[in-house]
């Protein structure tokens, strides 16, 4: 048998190097940037920290060995015994170990540094979160015989489960294997057992092996069963370790998207990233499980764990649940010239130390990695190493990339992973919404044998922000739902999108940003960061995921003070029937799929009520002459609908019309382009940069005059005045 001891108590904490002065007590998990990691300003403490406790030698036996293991040091960590360093490990999101046996005396000092600074050779460097740093998982001692099954290669489990399931014959074909490390392993035998089955093998070269037959096999069903097997090893020297697997086949095909099993099962969902408002990354078992028991809320059957290893008991947590999961290494945003290595590296522990878990489907190699670097053959070869070395360390998954929206969909890049994803987020940063659809439609009739997935989309929103009109870019609560209203419906449409991840399931840590009020965060979560507040799109993708809980949710119940005479109630619901009740009586019914809209009169204060079968939803509204300030982000101008588009004559141009259609027009371009050359010499880099993308240009001429002129902060008055000039010119008949 093997015992473990956790050493999560007694450290003391030195944000420098340690002295003779006692350092901070603290507890494991931690992480020194929980608070200033989370509050803006981008100044968040990073550098070299320590952490001390004296340990003494545990009882061993018959040349027993001590190991110790690290679940999550962040980023980089030095492991010291009593003064002497005996390891080095780099990548801040996976477990490692080291054996301390031979360097242990009665009494001993554990020194573990930890290092979260910049450098060019440990990712990530450059990305969108709070790079926490610390202890942030658990750290134990493992007591194992001499002869044991492995723990030094990159902290393995020991232990490989690689089920083959033939769905004709309702058979799996499993194979167990195990890797013997201690002097004398090879006169050990081991014992796999698998479903009742058990055979015992002989370790050669440290190696040990057996296959089993599973009859009428309990699939892995995804969220509706997601059944597991435990399959056992142990050694005749006592030593013993168990890996739970899941029979499944998961396919992703080009023009049906993801199967499982044999069947259509499109993965929809959400990403999520591994922190918590006042925990930073060192996170708890139970707050690990309340994230889950959201996702199942929400009734996602997906989820991308970006942008890094999550937690071995996440990964446990989508196994039992039956959440299909991408998993990636943090090889992001821009590539380092010196960062090769440790791609590979990082790569390495993700898929040893996670091939056993059903629920990943996938390998992500990179996230947007053109953003901040140009496809050159260095970046290319990373990328190709990266792809070879998943292949070979797991044949049965395919890898992926999350790609960055201004890569063009011919670029060699996208030739490398078995299969691909784009962050789109137009009608957000940029653009208009319909330009997703225009950019999938595209990609899938230029590629129709390539698979395409939609790895990253979202709007931020405070909830305390709302609007009236809502519009990109005013991080209202209200531009959120008409944001992800669209996107539901552009994906509802288009099955072959093999996956599907809101970016993101949680606000979260993002120390650089200073926006929407909350400083330190992004917030494009469809629920805020303590995981306390629901923004109204979670009740969106609820109503079309979850059929299992019949529900009906008012938006807009933090929208109170309302001055218009006539407002929107707009209502959430998985039920197909919605009937409205203000102050109590009656005004509306409506069959529908999940988006239910009504206008309704106010003069007063109101009791909304929306109904669906037993289920309701209830709110207090009121009619007030001036806007509630609080509901617009400081620093903005309250949006008026200033522009009513209504009035144009649809046989002119207009700042309405795409910027190729006007741009095409010899007169309506001529106008345009005396404008753009006027703009350009005040944005020149921005003009050099899409001149060099065909992408980008591609990409420009999608959107609407309106929003580039809104991208670049023209007036109305000045939008107005250009729209005039324009509604003087005919369109081409
Ligand atoms: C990118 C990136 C994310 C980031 C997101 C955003 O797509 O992959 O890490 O948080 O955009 O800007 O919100």
């Amino acid at each position: 048998m093997r015992t473990i001891i956790s050493l999560n108590q007694n450290w003391q904490f030195y944000k420098t190097k340690p002295t003779d002065s006692t350092g901070e007590a603290v507890t494991l998990p931690h992480t020194w940037n929980a608070v200033d990691g989370q509050d803006g300003g981008n100044d968040y403490h990073r550098g070299t920290c320590w952490y001390v406790q004296k340990l003494s030698r545990p009882e061993l036996e018959n040349g027993e060995r001590v190991w110790l293991q690290c679940k999550g040091a962040a980023m980089t960590a030095e492991v010291y015994l009593n003064g002497e360093k005996l390891a080095r490990h780099e990548g801040g999101y996976s477990t490692f170990r080291v054996d301390l046996t031979d360097h242990l005396g009665d009494n001993n000092e554990l020194c573990i540094s930890v290092d979260n600074s910049d450098n060019d050779t440990v990712y990530p460097q450059k990305a969108d979160f709070t790079f926490y740093g610390g202890l942030y998982r658990d750290v134990e001692l493992i007591i194992v015989p001499a002869v044991h099954f492995a723990l030094g290669y990159c902290g393995t489990p020991g232990m490989k489960v690689t089920p083959v399931v033939d769905l004709d014959a309702g058979t799996a074909v499993v194979t167990a294997e195990a890797w013997v490390e201690g002097e004398g392993s090879e006169k050990n035998t081991v014992s796999f057992t698998v479903a009742g089955q058990t055979q015992t093998v002989p370790v050669v070269d440290g190696h040990a092996q057996a296959a089993f037959i599973l009859e009428n096999v309990h699939l892995w069903d995804g969220v509706d069963n997601p059944y597991l097997y435990t399959a056992t090893a142990s050694l005749s020297s006592g030593d013993e370790i168990s890996a739970r697997f899941g029979c499944r086949k998961f396919e992703i095909n080009p023009q049906k998207g993801f199967l499982l099993n044999g069947r259509s099962y499109p993965l929809r969902g959400v990403s999520r990233h591994q922190d918590r408002q006042k925990s930073g990354n060192a996170l708890t078992l139970e707050m690990h499980k309340e994230d889950m028991a959201i996702i199942r809320e929400l009734g996602a059957n997906t989820l991308r764990l970006a942008h890094y290893q999550h937690a071995q008991e996440f990964y446990d947590l989508c196994d039992e649940n039956g959440i299909v999961v991408w998993a990636e290494i943090p090889y992001i945003t821009q590539h380092l010239t010196n960062g090769c290595a440790n791609t590979l590296s990082q790569m390495e522990e993700l898929i040893v130390q996670n091939y056993n878990h059903p629920c990943i489907a996938v390998w992500g190699l990179s996230n947007e990695i053109t953003a901040a670097s140009t496809v050159n053959e260095e970046l290319l070869e990373n990328h190709r190493a990266l792809n070879e070395l998943c292949h070979k360390l797991d044949s049965t998954r395919l890898t992926t990339m999350a790609d960055v929206f201004m890569l063009e969909i011919e670029s060699p890049i996208l030739e490398i992973p078995d299969v691909n994803s784009y962050n789109l987020y137009f009608g957000w940063y940029l653009g208009d919404l319909e330009q997703n659809d225009e950019f999938f439609d595209e990609y899938h009739e230029k590629y129709p044998d390539r698979a395409i997935g939609f790895s990253e989309y979202g709007a931020d929103a405070n909830p305390q922000y709302h609007s009236v009109y809502p519009e990109r870019g005013d991080y209202t609560e209200s531009y959120q739902c008409v944001y992800h209203e669209h996107m539901l419906q552009m994906i509802e449409a288009r099955p072959w999108l093999w996956a599907t991840h809101v970016w993101n399931l949680f606000d979260f840590g993002a120390d650089g940003r200073e926006e929407g009020g909350k400083p330190g965060q992004n917030q494009k979560g469809l629920v805020t960061f303590d995981r306390q507040l629901k923004k109204d799109p979670f009740y969106l993708y609820k109503a079309a995921w979850n059929q299992t809980e019949a529900f009906v949710h008012l938006c807009g119940s933090r929208y109170v003070d309302r001055t218009e005479d006539v407002t929107e109630i707009k209502v959430y619901s998985n039920q197909p029937e919605v009937t409205l009740y203000v102050d109590g009586k009656q005004v509306a019914s409506q069959t529908g799929h999940v988006v239910f809209k009504f206008s309704v009169p106010i003069t007063g204060e109101h009791t909304i009520e929306a109904r669906a079968n037993d289920c309701h939803s209830v709110m207090q509204i009121k009619k007030v002459e001036e806007p509630n300030p609080n509901y617009t982000m400081p620093g903005r101008a309250p949006v008026v609908n200033w522009f009513d588009q209504g009035d144009d004559d649809p046989t002119c141009f207009s700042v309405n019309d795409k910027m190729a259609d006007i741009q095409a027009d010899p007169k309506a371009g001529a106008i345009i382009g005396q404008m753009m050359a006027k703009g350009a010499s005040s944005h020149g880099d921005v003009a050099e940069a899409v001149k060099d993308n065909p992408a980008l240009i591609r990409m420009m001429g999608r959107m609407t005059l309106l929003s580039m002129l809104k991208q670049a902060g023209t007036s109305a008055e000045q939008i107005q005045q250009l729209n005039r000039v324009l509604q003087g010119i005919k369109k081409p008949q």
